[in-house]
Formats: C-alpha cells, structure tokens, sequence
C-alpha cells in the first residue's frame, strides 16, 4: 500500500493489448539492428487511396478545419447510406449514419447509448479485445460464449439462448468476418442469430470493420434482418485508412438523437479533413480491389505452407486479414512462444490471450496484412526455426 490518497479508478485496470506490447518488443529489436517481419498488428501497409488522397490535398488547399455536425458532414453520410444500396442492395436513411472517429469511438458511444452499467452482454471468444475491456471499464458485465469446432467457429442461437435463460443479457456483439479468426458466419446462421436476439430483446451489435475484405463465404449486413441493430464499422481497414480515424454506425432510429447527444459531449466531431477525404474512398474501389488480392496471395501462401511447419489447426480463414493458429503442437503457453518466436525466428506474432482469456494459451494470430515478401519470408524463417 502506498498510503497515498490518490489512485486510479478500479474501472481503468483494464488488461493490456499484447498485440501493442509486442510491436514495441519488436521495435526494441529493430532498434538493436535486427529485422523483425511484423505479423502482429492488423493494419494495411497500403496507404490511403489515392482519390482519398486527393481529397485530403484540395481540402489543405482551403486550410479551413473546424467541428462539424456531431453525426458527421452531410457528404459524408449521404455517400456511406448510398454505399449500403451499392454494397447490400439495403437503403438506409443517410439521417441513421453516425461519422466517428474510428469504430473503437463507434463502440465507446453505442454501448453508453445503449445499456446501463451492470448490463450483461454477450461476446463470442475468440474475440478483439477492446470490446472486453470497454465494456468492463463502463461497468458492463461480459459474458464469454465460447466458439469452436463444435459450433461451426460461430456463436449459435442455442448458445444465446442458453446464455440468456441463465440471466437475462442486454445485448450481444458480433464481428463477422472475425478478429482474430477471420471467420465469416453463413448468412442464414447471421440471420437467425440476429432474429433470436431481436425476438429476446437482446440489442445486437454487428462489427463489420472486416467487411470487404472476404475470400470464401459472403459477409451480409446485419442491417437486413434487425430494426435494433447497431452496425458498426470504419474506414481503417479495408479502406486502408487506421490513421485517419475515422469510422461510422448505422443506427435504429430510437439510438440516432442518444447518440449524437452523447458524441457533441464525448469528442464534438470526427476530424473533419477525414471526413472530407473518407468521402472519396467508395470511388476507390480498383485500388483497392488490388490491396485485397495481394491479402488473398498472402492468406494462400500461409494456408499452403503453415501445416508443413506444424501450424495445422486453424479457425477457417474466410475474411480479414488473420490466422489464429493453435501453437499445441510446440507450446502450452503462447505468450512466451511469441516471444520466443520474435527473440529467435525475427517474427512478431500476437499470442492467443489477447483475444481469449480461458483458451488462448494455446493459440496465436498471424497478421497477412503486410506484403508478399513478408510473408514469404516469415514462412522461411519460421520453417527453419521449427524444422
Ligand atoms: C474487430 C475490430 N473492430 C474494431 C477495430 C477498431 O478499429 P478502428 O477504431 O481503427 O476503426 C479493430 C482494429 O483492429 C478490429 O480488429
């Protein structure tokens, strides 16, 4: 005990992003003269596309950035609403399109917008870690639903229900495709989870930060089946654009005045240079088409070479940009065989507890969002390593 009369509030014990903590081992190392291939952070090393570029520029032109709408600039919304007619074939009203900064600012305002501290949601494990770790932070109790081989690697109806007769949720998260997994739920097993929600009172929250990114399956929205649905999603990742912060939600309608409410208070607006260049990147798509096939030989070259290494039991790789790999056939304990990994082979890896607490151990998540030569080269290294 200290004895000082100042300390940090319980709520901000949240755990660490391992993920974060082993870029800054790897960035030791690169320091120390080693290179190190990053497999460890989700982010593409495309830059933004170049009519989001030239947006940006016209806008420095002008010089003039000030706070917007707290939903967002007009332009902006009206184009993301377009965009689910386009991608979808839904029309959504550009008034239920929310502008933030970044999903991570999406989930921090539709879980206040949307539940009470002491609220139980549900998340299905494997998963990102933010959500576990806001939700504990703003007083919401997490309720881990395991997915596995045994549940098609997807949380199913049953299991919500199961969940939800041992005390009642207030709402449930879903990313599809997945983080860390990449897997990507048929769109009947989508739709008849989000019916059961609907049908429970169960308020359903769909990440679609992945979407666009899909090599086997198809991604639906989950907008087509709920009227309560908060969609989420953002410009970081397909759009190649994490720096930029910037993302959106689609709202149902009772959500849209709470949650504007609480953006004016919380941040006052997305940034508005992003906002104004995000308007470009829905005529983008050529470009990035060609980044999403280089994700797709990066994702063939490690789903060829990874079982020869000893990699051979992975959750399906249908979208995103990952392999989460168990690692039982060398280690028990994921974090010290990343670190192991990094300290001996030279590649940086996430370990499995970053996404699951109880399992992770024995897992670990391979990023492919780097380049070709990266992941030719991890794969040699890690051949060798293990060989
Ligand atoms: C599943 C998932 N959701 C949300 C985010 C947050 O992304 P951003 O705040 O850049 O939109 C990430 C980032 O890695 C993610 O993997």
């Amino acid at each position: 005990m200290s004895g000082s009369k100042f300390h940090a509030s319980r709520r901000s014990a949240v755990d660490p992003f391992l993920a974060m903590e082993v870029l800054k081992a790897a960035g030791d190392r690169e320091a120390a003269g080693h290179h190190v291939v990053h497999m460890e952070v989700g982010q593409p090393g495309a830059p933004a596309p170049r009519p989001v570029l030239a947006a940006a520029r016209a806008a420095l032109k002008d010089g003039r950035f000030r706070y917007t709408d707290a939903l967002g600039i007009r332009a902006l919304r009206e184009r993301i609403a377009a965009h689910y007619g386009e991608a979808y074939g839904t029309e959504v009203a550009a008034d239920r399109i929310a502008v933030t900064t970044g999903s991570s600012a999406g989930f921090n305002l539709a879980f206040l917008a949307a539940f009470d501290p002491g609220n139980r949601i549900a998340l299905a494990t494997p998963g990102y870690p933010a959500y576990r770790n806001l939700l504990g932070a703003l007083g919401l109790e997490v309720v881990n639903i395991e997915t596995s081989a045994d549940s098609g690697y997807v949380m199913t109806p049953e299991m919500l229900v199961a969940a939800h007769e041992r005390a009642p949720l207030a709402g449930v998260l879903i990313a599809s495709p997945g983080n860390p997994t990449g897997t990507v739920m048929h769109p009947d097993a989508l739709r008849t989870l989000v019916q059961t929600a609907e049908r429970l009172g169960i308020r359903f929250i769909s990440d679609e930060i992945y979407h666009g990114l899909v090599y086997a399956g198809i991604a639906e929205t989950a907008l087509k089946h709920a009227r309560h649905a908060i969609v989420v999603n953002s410009f970081s990742k397909y759009y190649c654009m994490t720096g930029w912060r910037i993302g959106w939600m689609v709202l149902p309608e009772d959500l849209v005045r709470p949650i504007e409410r609480i953006a004016q208070n919380l941040y006052i607006s997305a940034p508005d240079i992003s906002q104004r260049a995000a308007v470009a990147a829905f005529d983008a798509t050529e470009e990035l088409e060609a980044v999403k096939a280089g994700y797709a030989a990066n994702r063939q070259l490690l789903l060829d070479k990874l079982p020869a290494i000893g990699f051979d039991d992975f959750f399906p790789v249908d979208g995103a940009f990952y392999v989460y790999a168990s690692v039982r056939r060398f280690s028990n304990d994921s974090v010290d065989f990343t670190r192991r990994m990094l300290d001996e082979a030279g590649v940086a890896a996430t370990p499995g507890p970053d996404f699951d607490r109880e399992r992770g151990h024995a897992w670990m998540r391979f990023s492919f969002a780097g380049t070709g030569e990266d992941m030719a080269e991890a794969v040699a290294r890690l051949g060798r390593w293990l060989g």
